[in-house]
């Protein structure tokens, strides 16, 4: 198969490597992909979002399969534009993929469906929602915009005060553009957060190892959210019974939700999990592979991830058997000093081989580019270093060693990635 990748980030390096150990791939193309992925796929310049760019590329390659990793392009409907010209896509439809798309529309899901999640209201008004909240007595809240905004849509308000604020600036002052024409505001939930990714052909379900994203910029869950810093596989709060409590509340009842409402959903659905102390609930869904989640989940897969994406595909995933390494995995995030504001770019990095690698741990590149055969920063998250390891510690071991050895100026990284599944596995 000559398979292309869409985006350009760590998550799509990671998918690429793992299609590249893959005995049915024969080319792997990405666009627009990035520096490190040039080393693995032959990259293009057709943008993400560009429905029509990428179904002529595709063309122009003769691909065989289309993998769409970003939210963007599935929520405008990059999917159904290629299986409509009879390329093999993966990734959701449109209708499927509003399941991330609008907050309003994935919390009325849970809702009609019985569904464990945050109580929330949803309100189109500020006037509304703030005379919502001064009835409100319990703090923190949450506010949410409706729409995509680059995973920073979600204000945790800790008074009254606050709340009010997020209000105005999501529907007034538009910071998160267009959508925030709608809100959610919810209930704040406590417990361990664990992120599921799972390979759903609208079907079957088939959840993969679970994992732990650390949201914030600094040690101790301290300091902005970002894109996230770093993740470990599998959580240790997610245990067997646990797991198989979210199967039949929440992972089986949504793909058939889904597919009851005419939105059969096909490609990877994300669950973005509390586990409170009255059971897991849902805090969001993801209509793709997360990043950083992905670049320690691929890596503990052992059964071909292209298989895999065909079976989605044509519907048959219930055919394969999925399995699973018995190891550990985790990835800390090298970021661009003073992300995830300002930072510059063009900073050269040193201690990475050819291949944009290096020795003990595997170097998923997000924001990276090459110039005469040097490697610069490009964006904000620059390098995921990851390693699997027999446990934990070791797995953690092997990452911070290797990070200890790429060196770019100002380079950014939290020391504590996997410390409270550590103090839990111990
Ligand atoms: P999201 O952009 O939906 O991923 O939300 C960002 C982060 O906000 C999540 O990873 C949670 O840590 C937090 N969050 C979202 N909703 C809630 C909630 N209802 N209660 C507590 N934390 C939340
Ligand atoms: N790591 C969370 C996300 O991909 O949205």
């Amino acid at each position: 198969m000559n398979i292309l990748v869409i985006g350009s980030g760590g998550r799509e390096h990671a998918i690429i490597m793992k299609l590249s150990e893959s005995k049915r791939v024969k080319k792997l193309y990405c666009t627009p992909g990035n520096g490190g992925i040039s080393r693995y796929a032959e990259c293009f310049d057709v943008r993400a979002t560009d429905i029509e760019g990428v179904v002529s590329l595709a063309k122009q390659l003769s691909a065989d399969m289309v993998v769409v990793a970003p939210d963007d392009p599935l929520v405008l409907g990059m999917a159904d534009a290629l299986n409509e010209e009879g390329i093999m896509a993966f990734g959701p439809g449109k209708k499927a993929a509003e399941i991330e798309g609008s907050k309003v529309f994935s919390k009325n899901l849970m809702k009609k469906y019985s569904i464990p999640t945050a109580n929330y209201e949803v309100f189109d008004n500020a006037g509304k929602a703030c005379a919502f909240l001064r009835k409100n007595n319990t703090y923190p809240i949450v506010v949410k915009a409706d729409g995509l905004a680059l995973g920073k849509g979600v204000i945790i308000a800790r008074n009254e005060d606050e709340a009010v604020k997020a209000v105005h600036s999501i529907m007034e002052d538009k910071i998160f553009g267009e959508s925030g024409s709608k809100l959610v505001i919810e209930e704040f939930l406590t417990g361990p957060e664990v992120s599921v990714l799972t390979f759903t052909d609208g079907k079957t379900v088939v959840p993969m190892v679970s994992s732990t994203d650390h949201k914030r910029a600094l040690d101790n869950d301290e300091g902005l959210n970002t894109g996230g810093m770093g993740t470990i596989a599998p959580s240790p709060f997610y245990t067997a019974e646990i797991a198989e409590e979210c199967m039949e509340t929440i992972f089986i009842p949504t793909i058939n939700a889904m597919k009851a409402e005419g939105r059969k959903f096909k490609g990877c659905l994300f669950f973005g999990l509390m586990l409170t102390p009255s059971g897991p609930k849902v805090i969001e869904y993801n209509c793709r592979f997360g990043d950083p989640e992905t670049q320690v989940v691929l890596p503990l897969l052992d059964t071909d991830l292209a298989d895999i994406f065909e079976a989605v595909c044509n519907e048959k995933l219930s055919d394969i058997d999925i399995k699973w390494k018995n190891e550990f995995c985790s990835c800390v995030v090298m970021a661009s000093g003073g992300y995830p504001q300002n930072y510059n770019t063009g900073v050269e990095i040193s201690g990475l081989d050819d291949k944009g690698q290096a020795e003990e741990a595997i170097i998923y590149h997000a924001g990276t580019k090459y110039s005469g055969g040097k490697c610069y920063t490009s964006g904000g998250r620059v390098l995921g270093v990851a390693s699997t390891g027999d446990t934990l510690k070791n797995s953690l071991e092997k990452s911070y060693g290797a990070v200890k050895k790429i060196k770019f100026k100002d380079a950014h990284y939290r020391t504590d990635i996997g410390k409270k599944a550590l103090e839990k596995y111990n």
